[in-house]
């Protein structure tokens, strides 16, 4: 809490409304509001454009100057010197692990990756053709049948545990989606593997052919995870941390917020993108499909493009791209269509008047669905890798709140609805 206090005058009261005024570590002030429920009024803020559900440490994002912070660390150098494994730890348990603890961390995630046998059992529930992420939103809500009795959640040890089971068992889950759609028999975990390659090798190795991972995809796999990690309030996070604040089991809010990452302005975009850049399917169409977004009576956006917190470059973006670049000279394709395609866009967009007077630019999704395809991944299961990575980021918050006195989260609203009447 500072000294700065802000006074709110409604018509009709004598007095103004004293508010206490907080500053964070960076960042703008926040106006603490809740005294005004006791003079009756509600404040009003739809989409929680101008709103902190909470107090946060974990993640850290200046939209205006395109800067994301985890635990103060810009992004970019943590996707240039850190990896995945090192991320989580530092997410989860706000400091960078010493070399023993890293190791440490890692034979733990190494010692969960396995999934209880009766979970395979699941699948023959779903349609062969489900969506990956309707599969998902199942069996990981499935998991808290297994870990709920013995789930302490106001002991640190038992919330660490659930973190981290987490952490090792999502890419077992989100593999075995795969390989159900497909109709191969699943693939157990390899545990001498690091955690991207082991997701890669769950993917594509089968009983009869082995799979050799490629380094320069395992470490584009490894940043994808990476750059996904976590994005402080987004609509998943909040959703988890709403969830999370009435008590519920922690694999049951995991679910829910792979039900709200699942939708095309969220974690959908990077599959929406895909899509849209195979629809577009050649640099001469770019400027009807620029059109398109620009046409109010066109609902058609461009995916990858926009954010509610970026009004800049999102540094994800760029770092995707660098990625992006790497894997296709890897593999021979810097002259890939689609990736033409997404340039040409990309730099019509960024010139046109529309895009740079609404401060559209690129987001992560942009160029990410460009390397997971070129790893081999199919399009319908890009939102379940952001899933599969932003697992993470879910699980510290919710953490962050648990270990903290919390209220229930419980917005109001603004009633629109009949007056009270009776029935005829
Ligand atoms: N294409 C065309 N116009 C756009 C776009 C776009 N991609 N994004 C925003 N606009 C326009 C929008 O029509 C509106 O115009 P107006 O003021 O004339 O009504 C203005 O820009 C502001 O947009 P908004 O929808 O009010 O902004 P928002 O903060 O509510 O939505 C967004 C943010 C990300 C949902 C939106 O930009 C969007 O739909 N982008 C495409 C989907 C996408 O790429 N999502 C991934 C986000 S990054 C990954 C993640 O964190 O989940």
């Amino acid at each position: 809490m500072t000294d700065k206090k802000a006074y709110l005058s409604i018509d009709g009261l004598d007095e103004k409304i004293e508010l206490k005024i907080s500053s964070g570590t960076i960042g703008p002030d926040v106006i603490d509001v809740s005294p005004l429920s006791a003079n009756g009024y509600f404040t009003y803020d739809p989409g929680f454009v101008s709103t902190a559900a909470c107090e946060s440490g974990i993640t850290y994002i200046d939209g205006g100057k395109g800067v994301l912070l985890h635990r103060g660390y810009p992004i970019e150098q943590l996707a240039d010197k850190s990896d995945y494994l090192e991320l989580c730890y530092l997410l989860f348990y706000g400091k960078l692990p010493t070399a023993e603890e890293k190791a440490e961390y890692v034979e733990t995630i190494q010692r969960h990756t396995m999934v209880h046998e009766q979970v395979s059992h699941f699948f023959n529930g779903f349609r062969r053709d489900a969506h990956p992420m309707a599969i998902m939103c199942g069996v990981v809500g499935a998991m808290a049948s297994f870990y709920h009795e013995n789930t302490d959640l106001t002991c640190p040890e038992d919330r660490a545990t659930t973190a981290a089971r987490l952490v090792a068992k999502i890419p077992t889950l989100a593999a075995m989606c795969y390989k159900y759609s497909k109709g191969q028999p699943f693939v157990f975990p390899n545990n001498d593997l690091d955690y991207a390659s082991n997701f890669l090798n769950m993917m594509f190795s089968t009983p009869c052919s082995d799979y050799e991972v490629n380094p320069v995809f395992a470490k584009a796999m490894d940043r994808i995870f990476m750059l996904h990690a976590d994005h402080e309030q987004n609509a998943s996070t909040s959703t988890v941390r709403l969830a999370g604040s009435s008590g519920a089991n922690p694999y049951a809010c995991i679910a829910a917020g792979i039900t709200a990452l699942w939708g095309p302005a969220h974690g959908g975009a990077n599959e929406a993108c895909l899509n849209m850049l195979e629809e577009i399917g050649d640099e001469s169409r770019v400027d009807e499909f620029v059109a398109r977004a620009k046409d109010k009576n066109d609902p058609f956006r461009l995916m990858g493009f926009g954010h509610r917190v970026y009004k800049n470059r999102d540094p994800r973006a760029t770092v995707m791209q660098k990625t992006c670049d790497e894997v296709l000279a890897q593999l021979g394709r810097s002259d890939d269509p689609l990736f033409k395609v997404a340039r040409k866009l990309e730099k019509a967009a960024l010139e046109d008047e529309y895009f740079i007077e609404k401060k559209l630019y690129p987001n992560v999704d942009f160029y990410s669905g460009i390397v997971l395809r070129a790893l081999g991944i199919p399009t319908s299961m890009f939102t379940v890798i952001f899933a599969v990575s932003r697992t993470i980021g879910w699980i510290s918050h919710w953490n962050e709140m648990v270990s903290e006195p919390h209220r229930i989260g419980r917005p109001r609203q603004l009633y629109t609805g009949s007056a009270e009447r009776d029935l005829p």
